[in-house]
C-alpha cells in the first residue's frame, strides 16, 4: 500500500478514508494517532494488524466536543463533566460505562471505554468532518515509544496505512493522562499531559494505580491492560538513574564505557564527550522534557553500536510523574536510586 503524505489542508480527504475504513494517523497535541472508525469492527482490526497490538489491550475514542460523550457512555458522573469543562479539548482520556453501539474489539470486551477530545486543530477538525468517533491508539508499532513527528509514524507504518496528516511535531510529546471514572475514588491508570496536582484540584481525592509506580507481573491484570506491555523501549537496554540531579550526572559519567549512550539533561552535555547522547532539555524544564523523550529513546535505535543507555531522571512531581513513568517503563523499571 502507498502511505499518502497529507497535510491539515486535506482533512476533507483523511475524513473520507476513515469513513470508508481506512488507517489515517493524525496529529494530537500528546502523540500522533492511528485512526479509524470506531464503529466498524474491521477498520479497528486494521488498527490491531497495523500495529502488531495484543487484542486484549482496548482502544480510545476520540470525539470533537464533551457533547459527543452520550452517543457512546452511559451512567456517566458529574466528575466526568467537570474534568471535560477544565481539560477539554486536552491531554485527557476518561474511562465510562460504555453503550451498547461501541463495538467489543475497541473495548477488548470490557464494559467501559475510553474518550477522548484531543486539543489540535488539524484532529479537532478531522474529528467534526467524520462525525465518528475515532478510534485511535498511538501510531507506532507496538512496543516502541510512541511517534511525536510524522516521520516518526512512517519509520513504523509507511505502507501499511492509508495516509499520515503532517501536522507537525507534538506539543506535549507524551500520551494523554487516563482517569478512570468508574471506580470511586477515581484512579489514575496512566499519568500524562493533565498532572495528578490539577485533576485533584478539579476533582478531589484521585488514587493512584498501582501499575504507574512499579513493574506488573506477567499474572497481574492492571486497570489499563496496556501498562502491562513492555513499552517505548529503545533496542539497548535502559537503566534511570534517580536522585539529585548533580549526583546522577557524576554516576553516569563515571559507568561510561564504548558502547554506552546517554540521556541527561541539557545542563550536564559537557560531561559525556564523544559518547551517543541525547538532552532532555534544562532540568527544570518538564514540558520540554515530555517533548523530547519519545524521539530520544527512537534515536538509539538510529545509532549502530550502542550497547547499553543510562538516563537521568526528573523528580515525579506535575508532568514529571508522566516523564518518569515512560523513563521506568522504557527501562523494564530497572533503576537505580542514588
Ligand atoms: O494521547 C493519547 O492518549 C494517544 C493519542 C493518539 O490520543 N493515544 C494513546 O492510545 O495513547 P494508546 O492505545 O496507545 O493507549 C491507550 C491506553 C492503553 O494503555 C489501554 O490499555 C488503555 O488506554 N485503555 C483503553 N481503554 C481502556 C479501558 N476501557 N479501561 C482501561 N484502560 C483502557
Ligand atoms: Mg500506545
Amino acid at each position: 500500500m502507498n502511505t499518502l503524505r497529507l497535510t491539515p489542508q486535506d482533512a476533507p480527504q483523511a475524513a473520507d478514508i476513515i469513513a470508508q475504513g481506512g488507517l489515517v494517523a493524525f496529529p494530537t497535541e500528546t502523540v500522533y494517532g492511528l485512526g479509524a472508525n470506531g464503529l466498524d469492527p474491521a477498520a479497528v482490526a486494521a488498527i490491531f494488524a497495523a500495529k502488531g497490538r495484543p487484542q486484549d489491550n482496548p482502544l480510545i475514542l476520540h470525539i470533537p466536543s464533551a457533547g459527543h460523550l452520550e452517543r457512546y457512555c452511559q451512567n456517566i458522573p458529574p466528575a466526568a463533566y467537570a474534568l471535560a469543562r477544565r481539560f477539554w479539548p486536552g491531554p485527557l482520556t476518561m474511562i465510562l460505562p460504555r453503550r451498547e453501539v461501541v463495538p467489543d474489539v475497541v473495548t477488548a470486551g470490557l464494559d467501559t471505554v475510553g474518550m477522548r477530545c484531543p486539543n489540535h486543530p488539524a484532529a479537532l477538525e478531522l474529528l467534526e468532518l467524520c462525525q465518528l468517533p475515532v478510534a485511535a491508539p498511538s501510531a507506532n508499532t507496538s512496543g516502541r515509544p510512541s511517534p511525536t513527528t510524522a516521520q516518526a509514524v512512517l519509520e513504523d507504518m509507511d505502507g501499511k496505512i492509508r495516509a499520515v496528516v503532517d501536522g507537525g511535531p507534538c506539543q506535549v510529546g507524551v500520551e494523554s493522562t487516563i482517569v478512570d471514572l468508574t471506580v470511586s475514588p477515581p484512579r489514575l491508570l496512566r499519568p500524562g499531559g493533565v498532572t495528578l496536582e490539577e485533576l485533584r484540584e478539579a476533582i478531589g481525592p484521585v488514587e493512584v494505580d498501582e501499575a504507574v509506580l512499579r513493574l506488573m507481573s506477567t499474572d497481574e491484570k492492571p486497570r489499563a491492560p496496556g501498562m502491562k506491555y513492555r513499552h517505548y523501549a529503545p533496542k539497548a537496554p535502559v537503566t534511570v538513574v534517580r536522585g539529585d540531579p548533580a549526583a546522577t550526572a557524576r554516576y553516569i559519567a563515571q559507568h561510561l564505557a564504548p558502547g554506552v549512550g546517554v540521556i541527561c539533561f541539557e545542563d550536564y552535555v559537557n560531561l559525556y564527550p564523544g559518547c551517543p547522547l541525547r538532552s532532555l532539555g534544562p532540568q527544570g524544564d518538564r514540558a520540554e522534557q515530555a517533548r523530547r523523550l519519545f524521539e530520544a529513546l527512537r534515536w538509539f535505535d538510529t545509532q549502530g553500536g550502542v550497547a547499553a543507555i543510562y538516563a537521568q531522571s526528573p523528580d515525579s512531581d506535575g508532568l514529571g510523574l508522566a516523564v518518569t513513568n515512560r523513563l521506568n517503563k522504557a527501562a523494564g523499571f530497572h533503576i537505580i536510586d542514588l
